[in-house]
């Protein structure tokens, strides 16, 4: 199939486009280049441009069977303290990228969602009935998002799977890309970057949240499986599978204590880290129930921690010598 990826010059985006192309797909990225990495799109087809520029999209969805969309803001502590700019972003620039679909013939569409969507889980793990209530305006235009795709199934005839990442990590195994933001606000580049010097020690937010070492436990999952994950998602639709939203993670959960101390095991060196207060709306724990991205993608995370800091480790270390 032919996909446009929206958001392809981003971290998780740029990693999805080589499983789309490993499984002999075509793809044309689309991007604004205003948080994603022109580096991290070299070698597909690439075209500047907004999600809200309707007249742009239009000649490029007449020659593509279907959308995935990554194009976001996505940073949780940004979008409290800049509400705007996520539901600008997220919700007002999106809709207009869903009028230039339902404008088009494509009607089979993979969203980038988030575990943000559930907020505080009652209970871990966490399936995709769990209660809905986003503690961010980032989770809370995610889920506007999901309901807009629904709506628009009923009404138009849209084909969609929102698929619910946990917590994205690890870098691709060819070391040519990897996780870059700017500014870097996640764990294990925050971590990686420390080890290397190129970052102050890392603050590990909170010791004293009740789980077993005190600190906040995630379900790390390999940015590569989340990436396998869409091009199932995308065959699901094509071969005629039901709309859903759907979990992905690897049903294990990790602390940032254990993050610490494993790639510590796994190379020698020591994170240089420090305890600090809690980060303001850090749930202390979630991870994912995958069962049903089992069941209905026939998806399991195939790269477990350890791929996870290894590959990243390789990327950070390459990365960092060449932008020093
Ligand atoms: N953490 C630290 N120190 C840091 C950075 C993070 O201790 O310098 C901790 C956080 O408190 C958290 C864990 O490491 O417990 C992971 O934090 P990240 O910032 O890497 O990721 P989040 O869990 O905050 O964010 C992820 C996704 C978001 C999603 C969110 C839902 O990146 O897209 O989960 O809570 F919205």
């Amino acid at each position: 199939m032919r996909v446009l990826v929206t958001g392809g010059s981003g971290y998780v985006g740029s990693h999805t486009v080589r499983e789309l192309a490993a499984a002999g797909h075509e793809v044309v990225i689309y991007d604004n280049l205003s948080t994603g990495d022109r580096r991290l799109s070299e070698g597909f087809e690439f075209i500047e441009g907004e999600i809200a520029d309707g007249a742009r999209l239009a000649p490029v969805l007449d020659r593509v069977d279907a959308v995935m969309h990554f194009a976001a803001s996505a940073y949780v502590g940004e979008s409290m303290t800049d509400p705007r700019k996520y539901f600008r972003n997220n919700v007002e620039s999106a809709l207009k990228l869903i009028d230039a679909v339902l404008a088009s013939p494509v009607r089979t569409f993979v969203f980038s969602s988030t575990c943000a969507v559930y907020g505080i889980p009652q209970a871990c793990p966490i399936d995709e009935e769990s209660r809905k209530e986003p503690i961010n305006p980032y989770g809370a235009t995610k889920l506007f998002f999901e309901h807009v795709l629904e709506a628009y199934r009923v009404t138009h005839g849209l084909r969609y799977v929102a698929l619910r990442y946990f917590n994205a990590a690890g870098a691709h195994a060819s070391g040519l890309i990897g996780e870059i933001h700017d500014p870097e606000t996640h764990l294990i580049p925050l971590a990686l970057k420390a080890a290397l010097g190129s970052a102050p020690p890392l603050t590990i937010f909170g010791s004293d949240f009740d789980t077993p070492d005190g600190t906040c436990i995630r379900d790390y999952t390999h940015v590569s499986d989340l990436g396998s994950a869409h091009v199932l998602a995308l065959e699901h639709l094509a071969e005629g599978g039901a709309s859903m939203s759907v979990n992905l993670g690897t049903g294990r959960g990790t602390s940032v204590r254990e993050i610490v101390d494993v790639f510590h095991a796994l190379t020698g060196i020591r994170i240089p880290h420090q305890y600090g207060p809690r980060r303001e709306g850090d749930p202390p724990c979630l991870y994912a129930n995958p069962a049903r991205a089992n069941e209905v993608l026939g998806w399991v995370a195939r790269r477990n921690l350890e791929d996870i800091l290894t590959s990243a480790w390789g990327w950070h270390q390459k990365f960092e010598s060449k932008t020093a």
